[in-house]
């Protein structure tokens, strides 16, 4: 057995995790179980992105994510996700802050996915799966990521910032874009139609927080915003990065959840019999897909010092990549980790939603909507059976579906 490397010893990651292929073809299982049996922690020296160090075991995944000082989320160090910055303008927004303005602001954010804003949600949640549900064609092909996951998340937001249905297909654009982002696309054109599609949304939010603001406050993600003194007085590419911080945050990752849940109900048709003799495991069926699913792959820090991460040294300023994908398929936490188990003890465990102080502030909002869709999935005896292979997202940061042809049986 090969020995632990010492600080001396730089582990050098044969695999490039960051192409878009590995995730295309499905094919990211092996690296990630090499490197966490191997290489806990080590360096890519070359990439489409350059050079990145990734962690890849559940452990030192907490680890990083609690040393804020060392490992920071900070926008001006650098983004926080393995690309860096797509265009010459920042985006500041809290996630990409480090203490204690992102305490600030996150404290403004929080309220509204707390405990009783989530009774008022959980109730329109069920609304809203139901009737799309109902509009489903029994019998017939349709594409469940078109016709379920995307309309059921980016309805919720709507809930969110108390604005009309109408807007949907805008949002869905522009947080297509603002999720679509890949070296395979990052050309001039793509620059400026990104752009482009920034002002549009720019506009149309500052209009509505220019509205709320003249109003008496109220309890939606806008009005609280611009309320506060926290995010009262941001400027107007800080506003709009927040909200593109909530649109793509809430939006791509529960979504991509819901289509794993087809898929990994197709896998495992056991696991659908288990909810059906026992509906009440749709609680923890939904953390299971969120962990299985791992719709977020990875988020980035930047070192802020020369550290030590198991035996490695990292030099100040650089890129660190957690990769929650693969913690979340760590063995020496969840037995049987590739296996979709709607019973599993620890399923909440994963790290999924991150930890520490970015961890998801919208968690409890997902796994309500996840739970809603399982128990409806469930109450309605459907088997939802994929008519094809889904394609699957060109994005080494979130991990989902751009197709999946299903039809719906009843048994
Ligand atoms: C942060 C995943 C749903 C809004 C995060 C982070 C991850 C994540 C990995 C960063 C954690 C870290 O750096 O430690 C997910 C997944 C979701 C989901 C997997 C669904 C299954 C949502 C929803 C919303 C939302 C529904 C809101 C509508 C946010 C926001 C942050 C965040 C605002 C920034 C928190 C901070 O920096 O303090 N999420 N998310 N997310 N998420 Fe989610």
């Amino acid at each position: 057995m090969a020995s632990a490397p010492s600080a001396r010893d730089k582990a050098l990651n044969p695999y490039d995790v960051s192409v878009n292929a590995l995730y295309t073809e499905d094919k990211w299982r092996e690296p990630f179980a090499w490197l966490r049996a191997n290489m806990p922690v080590s360096l890519r020296e070359e990439s489409p992105f350059g050079a990145y160090w990734s962690v890849v075991t559940h452990d030192l995944i907490q680890k990083v994510e609690l040393d804020t000082e060392t490992y920071s989320s900070s926008w001006d160090r650098g983004n926080i996700t393995i690309a860096d910055n797509v265009n010459d303008n920042p985006f500041p927004n809290f996630i990409a802050m480090d203490p204690p303005v992102h305490t600030a602001q996150r404290k403004v954010i929080a309220p509204a996915f707390g405990p009783s804003q989530m009774v008022k949600l959980e109730k329109l949640v069920r609304e809203r799966v139901t009737q799309l549900l109902d509009a489903l064609p029994v019998g017939e092909t349709f594409d469940w990521v078109d016709s379920v996951s995307i309309p059921m998340t980016l309805g919720m937001l709507l809930i969110l910032f108390d604005m009309p249905f109408e807007e949907w297909p805008d949002i869905k654009r522009w947080s297509d874009w603002g999720s679509g982002v890949s070296e395979d696309n990052l050309n001039d054109d793509y620059r400026a139609e990104f752009l482009v599609q920034m002002g549009q949304m720019l506009e149309r939010f500052d209009r509505e927080l220019e509205a709320r603001r003249k109003e008496a406050p109220r309890d939606d993600l806008l009005s609280r915003m611009v309320h506060s003194e926290a995010m009262g007085n941001l400027t107007p590419p800080e506003r709009i990065a927040n909200i593109a911080l909530l649109i793509v945050g809430g939006n791509d990752t529960t979504r991509n959840s819901m289509s794993g849940l087809v898929e990994a109900l197709h896998k495992y048709p056991d696991q659908l019999e288990k909810l059906r003799a026992d509906p009440k495991l749709a609680v923890n069926a939904a953390q299971e897909i969120i962990r299985w699913q791992s719709p977020v792959t990875h988020m980035r820090r930047t070192t802020t010092r020369d550290t030590e991460l198991a035996g490695q040294l990292i030099p100040e300023g650089s890129k660190v990549v957690l990769w929650y994908i693969s913690g979340n398929r760590d063995e020496t936490v969840f037995k049987d980790a590739e296996r979709f188990d709607v019973t599993r003890e620890n399923a909440r465990r994963h790290v999924a939603f991150g930890h520490g102080i970015h961890r998801c502030v919208g968690a409890r909002l997902a796994e309500v909507q996840i739970t809603a869709l399982i128990e409806e999935i469930v109450a309605r005896r459907w088997r939802i059976v994929p008519q094809a292979a889904p394609t699957r997202l060109a994005s080494p940061f979130l991990h989902g579906f751009t197709a999946m042809p299903v039809k719906i049986e009843i048994d």
